[in-house]
């Protein structure tokens, strides 16, 4: 058995050959001065172990076995619930290229101010190797990551999110490229200190230097924060490796659709967080849908390249999802439900009595009693009288992709799949429309760029406000935002200049409310019909009506069989409102205001047509 090795003697085993990771691994015991090293080689006997541990330490809780098989609770301290984009840092050499919207420092500033605390950083615990490989080993659009953490819970959660174990080091060999990832959760143990559940530290930093592709994350061991694989790799640093090399990291679920005749499509879809991507990438058809299906390639980050056919391939780096468990139920996400039977680490959600989770939103009918994620008695009545919630709104499920029952036979092929369209779609409970299309590359551009959203739990600070959103990218792009829209531009001009077929770009807004304050769009199930529609645009059939910034559906355009939706509705969800969108513009304005720097021209040229076309 690897056991965990006493002292600070790397000791690799012997199938690790890379000498830069041998040596890395040696300064950065040098530096945390971990009690033991251990090196993870991704078995189902290493995770059931790893999972024993935290239960004997009380960061598990294991659930019935009889209601949810080999399935764990974990719950956080209360001031470590979700990414802090505040403490999140792109430590480019010159300021510009993090750009205005990201946090910055100079690197040699921040390695000076992160060398204290890493020092020591990991006494008294475990350093974890942890090998993994953001898409299909080997793969062409792949690439490998090595991640050091003194978190169990990261080990085994990392073993779940990515292809992680043994087998990257065979694809890293003696001198192959690797993510140097390093997370520690900032709690050092004095001899004879006895541990806390969830340690972590009040100060945090998750901070990444794109142009040595450095991931080091202090003080949290919460989802993005420390599982680096996820928004700190697959998204920060990937998005600077894909501008240098030609290619797109992206915020996007990966789907296939199926229509009844056998054709399929793949399609990305970029929303913000937190804003039903999981859902979406999971959609079951409903009535008047029969013969469609819909297939999951990924539920939250793309890597897309352009391959030899002249098209976009996208694979899902991840292989696993790490979901918002509030809000989850046979309604929303019936596929979703059927992953979370098994094989489940959850973290904040409520203990029920009989040893299951549960989680507002997962049944009508709360559970009489329930332990909530704070660990306090937990009733209907406490919660309607103390506003408490039984889970944490940001609760979150982490489960592996082949649990999935609508998981796409292609989701781990390395050549990925062709996209057709590309959706962008934010949280806004006015002025954006159901859907648009894009008249063209330009303008899909644009309105991925000028998109808004309003906030939601998944990052630290203040809900419901709405906020630009570039691509729901905003806190994920790992470069300067304006160079990042300027990389989308000179894809698309790059692929059509071969004669290229481009993917359509499509804006949705499933979050409109009435004058009752509802959400109007029925959502879930009922999307099939805006993909339907979009499918039929593909295809050259679908009509529309062109208007002010793209085309959209008219009431008759869509499939309405076995949904019960007035034009009223329909106008409610659709209706372009010119002082709205008057509004709207000088918030775009004051979005370029703020990205000048670099800032595409094509952008504010697309913004003074639609001017134009409003004012006429
Ligand atoms: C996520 C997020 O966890 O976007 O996927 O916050
Ligand atoms: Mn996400």
């Amino acid at each position: 058995m690897n056991a965990p090795l006493k002292g600070l003697a790397v000791q690799a085993p012997s199938y690790v050959k890379n000498a830069k990771l041998l040596a890395w691994v040696a300064d950065m015991a040098a530096l945390c001065k971990p009690e033991a090293i251990y090196w993870c080689d991704g078995s189902q006997e290493e995770y059931d172990r790893l999972c024993q541990l935290m239960v004997d330490a009380g960061t598990f809780k294991k659930l019935n076995p009889a209601k949810r098989p080999n399935s764990f609770l974990a719950t956080s301290d209360p001031s470590d619930v979700a990414r802090v984009e505040d403490r999140t840092f792109i430590c480019s050499a010159n300021k510009e290229d993090a750009g205005p919207t990201n946090n910055w420092m100079a690197p040699a500033e921040m390695r000076a101010t992160l060398q204290p605390l890493f020092d020591g950083c990991m006494k008294g615990r475990t350093m974890y190797v942890v090998p993994f490989s953001m898409g299909p080993l080997g793969s062409p659009i792949a690439h490998i990551g090595i991640e050091l953490s003194d978190s169990p819970y990261v080990a085994v959660n990392m073993k779940i999110m990515t292809r992680m174990g043994k087998a990257v080091y065979d694809v890293l060999g003696a001198e192959g490229e690797f993510v140097p990832c390093v997370h520690t959760v900032g709690a050092p143990l004095q001899p004879g200190e006895s541990d806390v559940s969830w340690p972590c530290n009040k100060t945090k930093y998750i901070v990444h230097y794109p142009e040595t592709r450095e991931i080091w994350s202090y003080g949290s061991g919460y989802g993005g924060n420390a599982l680096l694989g996820k928004k700190c790799f697959a998204l920060r640093i990937a998005s600077n490796m894909g501008r240098d090399e030609g290619w797109l990291a992206e915020h996007m679920l990966i789907l296939g659709v199926t229509s009844p005749e056998g054709k399929k499509h793949h399609i990305a879809a970029a929303f913000p967080s937190a804003c039903g991507k999981t859902n979406f990438a999971m959609l079951i058809p409903p009535a008047g849908f029969e013969g469609w299906k819909v297939t999951t390639i990924g539920d939250d980050i793309a890597w897309i390249k352009p391959a030899a056919d002249g098209r976009l391939h996208a694979i899902n780096p991840e292989a696993g999802y790490f979901g918002v468990a509030p809000g989850t139920n046979m309604q929303t996400n019936p596929n979703c439900m059927a992953s979370l039977d098994h094989d489940v680490i959850f973290t904040n959600v409520a203990l029920t009595d009989d040893g299951d989770v549960w989680w507002e939103g997962m049944t009508d009918t709360p559970p009489a009693h329930a332990i909530d994620w704070q660990g306090n008695e937990w009733t209907p009545a406490i919660g309607r009288e103390t506003g408490a919630k039984a889970a944490h709104p940001n609760a979150r499920f982490t489960v592996a992709a082949t649990n999935n029952p609508a998981l796409d036979a292609a989701w781990d092929d390395p050549k990925g799949v062709a996209i057709d369209a590309f959706i962008f779609g934010g949280r806004r409970s006015t002025t954006v429309p159901l859907v648009t299309e894009a008249r063209n590359w330009v303008e899909g551009v644009y309105m991925a760029a000028t998109m808004g959203s309003e906030t939601t739990a998944a990052a630290a600070g203040q809900q419901g406000v709405v906020r630009r959103d570039p691509f729901a990218m905003l806190p994920f792009a790992g470069y300067n935002m304006s160079d990042y829209f300027q990389h989308w531009l000179d894809l698309g001009k790059k692929l059509d200049a071969t004669g290229a077929h481009l993917p359509k770009i499509y804006t949705t807004n499933w979050f409109r409310k009435g004058a009752d304050g509802k959400f109007t769009w029925p959502g879930y199930g009922e999307n099939m019909r805006v993909l339907k529609w979009m499918i039929d645009r593909i295809e050259g059939r679908g009509q529309g009506t062109e208007h002010v910034f793209g085309v959209s559906p008219r009431y008759e355009d869509l499939n309405w069989t076995g949904l019960d939706f007035s034009t009223e509705q329909f106008d409610t969800v659709t209706h372009i409102d010119k002082a709205a969108w008057q509004a709207e513009l000088k918030l775009h304005a004051e979005l370029f205001q703020q990205l000048a720097h670099h800032l595409p021209q094509e952008l504010p040229a697309t913004k003074a047509a639609i001017e134009e076309r409003l004012a006429a």
